[in-house]
């Protein structure tokens, strides 16, 4: 169960957005760094100075494909020179799926045993806030097919549906495109003339922005009921239908040689028709990375972890390894973490100097990891 401060600030009232800003400056500046607080434990039960937070696409993996200095990497976890297997858990903007299906997927794919509870995805958040929901019903958007609704439902939601629910219920509410069989195979039926849509959760990457833009205008402007007369822009304003995104990222890195539209850009989409529909940009919530939420969670998890591994609950100070300044490491600075970019993802360092300051940058995940443990051990030894 998450604790109460967790709880109480992931149900704060809507408000227009949630991102925070990071200040740019290395952490160590600050003097927190291994120096200060280092020494090898004496013992394998002892927990390590330092555990991990590993972002998963341009860190360990890009598309389908492990990269290479991944599994080397993660072993070094294993076999370091403070005796305990150093904690770690995956920060993920990504999702669609379970955390177990993700988890089992990843552990296959590296060899490497990653549990569920290790494994933190964009909307694994709301599995705090599924209750305030969870006799309404809601819009689930992205992803593959039900996989995300499925997703839901295993959250709590009970009456979650996806745009091709929508779509089967009366396809003129979107003329431009046809379920294909394997959609119709997944639809739930609905009368959507009588279901009032209290919330819209983007839980993954959409795969049809036409469609999913025009039922989100749909159900915000007709006051929840799709088709219904407008209701005025104003009170579309004053009393909100909730849309929470769950992933920021405009861009993302897969296995194209160039970054790819994300999340990100879907939300700018959207909020570019509603503002040539009605003058304004629509109030939402943010969860994902760099919003604090969710390193709030992610520091929740990772003590979680540390408790399961040595039967204490302490944080130790924490490393994110990631490849987008925007995200991993603006979000990592806020949080008061140590910040490590990898230059096998989003950022490029041939583009110039990253947006937001990480601790260090680092070749690849191996180098990261290597550098930030060696970092500890030597402090420990007093060669700071
Ligand atoms: O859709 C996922 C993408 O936006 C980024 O994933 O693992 O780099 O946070 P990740
Ligand atoms: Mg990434």
């Amino acid at each position: 169960m998450l604790p109460r401060s967790l709880l109480s600030y992931l149900r704060r009232p809507l408000c227009a957005s949630t991102i925070n800003p990071a200040p740019s400056r290395p952490r160590y500046i600050q003097g927190s760094g291994p120096c200060l607080n280092a020494g090898i434990p004496e013992s394998k039960t002892t927990v390590p100075p330092l555990a991990f937070v590993f972002d998963i696409d341009g860190v360990l993996l890009r598309g389908p494909n492990v990269l290479p200095a991944t599994q080397n990497g993660l072993r070094y976890l294993r076999d370091n020179p403070f005796g305990g297997d150093i904690p770690f858990v995956l920060l993920t903007n990504g999702g669609g799926v379970s955390e177990k299906f993700r988890s089992e997927k990843l552990s296959k794919q590296l060899g490497i045993k990653i549990a569920p509870n290790q494994f933190i995805q964009s909307h694994t958040v709301l599995k705090a806030l599924a209750h305030r929901h969870f006799d309404k019903s809601v819009l689930i958007l992205g992803g593959q097919l039900d996989a995300a609704q499925k997703v839901a439902e295993e959250y709590g939601f009970k009456k979650a549906y996806t745009t091709a629910d929508v779509l089967a219920w009366n396809p003129s509410v979107w003329p431009f495109y046809t379920l294909s069989h394997s959609e119709q195979r997944t639809v739930r039926q609905a009368n959507f003339s009588q279901e009032s849509i209290s919330a819209i959760f983007v839980f993954h990457d959409p795969r049809n922005w036409g469609l999913d833009v025009q039922i989100i205008c749909d159900v915000i402007q007709s006051g929840g009921i799709i088709g219904n007369p407008y209701v005025p822009p104003s009170q579309q304003l004053s009393s909100p239908i909730e849309v929470i995104f769950c992933n920021p990222d405009l861009l993302w890195q897969s296995d194209f040689p160039r970054p790819r539209l994300g999340q990100g850009a879907f939300k700018e989409a959207f909020q570019a028709v509603y503002k040539s529909l009605t003058g304004v940009i629509y109030p939402y919530i943010q969860y994902g990375k760099p919003s604090q939420a969710t390193y709030k969670f992610a520091e929740q998890i990772l003590t979680d972890r540390v408790e399961e591994m040595y039967g204490v609950r302490k944080l130790p100070h924490v490393y994110m390894i990631g490849d987008n300044p925007e995200s991993d490491i603006a979000g990592a600075n806020a949080a008061g973490w140590s910040s490590v970019l990898v230059h096998t993802g989003v950022y490029d360092p041939h583009q110039g100097p990253p947006t937001h300051q990480p601790t260090f940058e680092a070749e690849h995940v191996e180098q990261a990891i290597r550098s930030a443990i060696n970092l500890w051990a030597e402090a420990g030894k007093g060669k700071c």
